[in-house]
């Protein structure tokens, strides 16, 4: 069966453990190194990663780039405005072309369903690099993150999440559901993160609130997370911003959560806005450390998907 990373639910909890013990394991072993050497073992010489991105990006860019690289292979990055995709070639076709001269893909696209298609018609793993709806590759960074700041694995911890319910909301609801940590989500009125996710969580046994105040998320969380409160390709709406100011992570709101909680934010941020300075740059952000384990989880789910773990 082909290993698509789409969504984290289709790893399951056995195969996200072995994502995110792979992800620390290969961090610790080249820890100091040159940041362009590859691992001892190489593991994916010879293998090409495609990159497909339809919309901006910094980290994704850089940390798929860079994981292929330092596992032995290489890539080629495009933009879908520089391919014939944004010309009209169908999905099914560009799926079927690259699946000839590629390992593996990664998409990174506002619709979800365009990222189902490609992996309907490719005959390589495709991988989620944000789509609307979710964002499973960040969210086994933050994951990795807090199990590298706390030194336990995530099972039994409490989270935090405020801001608008978006695709990282709704990726965070699935990880608590399969990985068995409590989530609390403060989001305003109307701003609720996909019913669907929330469903299906919940009817896995997932322990997932769903508060419409800030505080009510904070209440014995281990970790605060945010996100922007106007996503990529959306209008910049002042009544949305209005909504969501009170929802905004300050040193009052992060005294609320556990002494000793971490900050996590998916970045870019928005400073001022969703979060202020004294939070990104105060003694309980992690988002520096946050950011560097996006690449340390592609090299694991690169392995995950073409088979050499799990
Ligand atoms: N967090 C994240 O996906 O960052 P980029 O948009 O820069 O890739």
């Amino acid at each position: 069966m082909m290993r698509h990373f789409l969504d984290l639910a289709p790893a399951g909890p056995d195969g996200l453990r072995a994502i995110l013990d792979e992800a620390h394991r290969r961090k610790r072993l080249r820890a100091g190194w040159p940041k362009g050497q590859v691992d001892a073992d190489a593991p994916l010489a010879g293998h090409v990663l495609g990159m497909i991105f339809e919309k901006p990006s910094t980290r994704t860019r850089f940390s798929f780039d860079m994981a292929i690289r330092q596992l032995g292979g290489s890539s080629i990055v495009s933009s879908a405005g520089e391919m014939q995709l944004g010309r009209g070639e169908t999905i099914a076709d560009t799926a079927r072309v690259l699946s000839r001269m590629v390992d593996a893909l990664m998409l990174r696209t506002s619709s979800h369903a365009k990222l189902d298609q490609l992996a309907e018609f490719a005959t390589i793993p495709v991988i989620n690099g944000l789509t609307d709806l979710t964002h499973p590759c960040q969210v086994l960074a933050d994951i990795m993150t807090f199990e590298e700041r706390a030194g336990r694995p995530v099972e039994g911890s409490t989270w935090g999440y405020v801001g608008d319910g978006n695709n990282m909301t709704n990726s965070l609801i699935e990880a608590a559901s399969l990985l068995k940590f409590d989530l609390r989500v403060g989001v305003p009125h109307g701003m609720d993160p996909d019913a669907g996710i929330m469903a299906t969580a919940c009817a896995r046994g997932g322990c997932i609130g769903l508060y419409h105040t800030p505080e009510e998320a904070m209440v014995g969380a281990d970790v605060v997370v945010t996100d922007t409160w106007v996503s990529m390709g959306q209008k910049d709406s002042e009544a949305k911003m209005a909504a969501c100011r009170p929802f905004q992570v300050n040193d009052a709101l992060m005294a609320r959560a556990n002494r000793g909680a971490i900050f996590l934010h998916c970045l870019p941020a928005h400073r001022g806005d969703e979060v202020t300075d004294s939070v990104m740059d105060g003694p309980q952000s992690a988002i520096w450390d946050e950011a560097e384990n996006r690449l340390h989880v592609q090299k694991a789910i690169l392995l995950w998907c073409l088979d050499k773990i799990g």
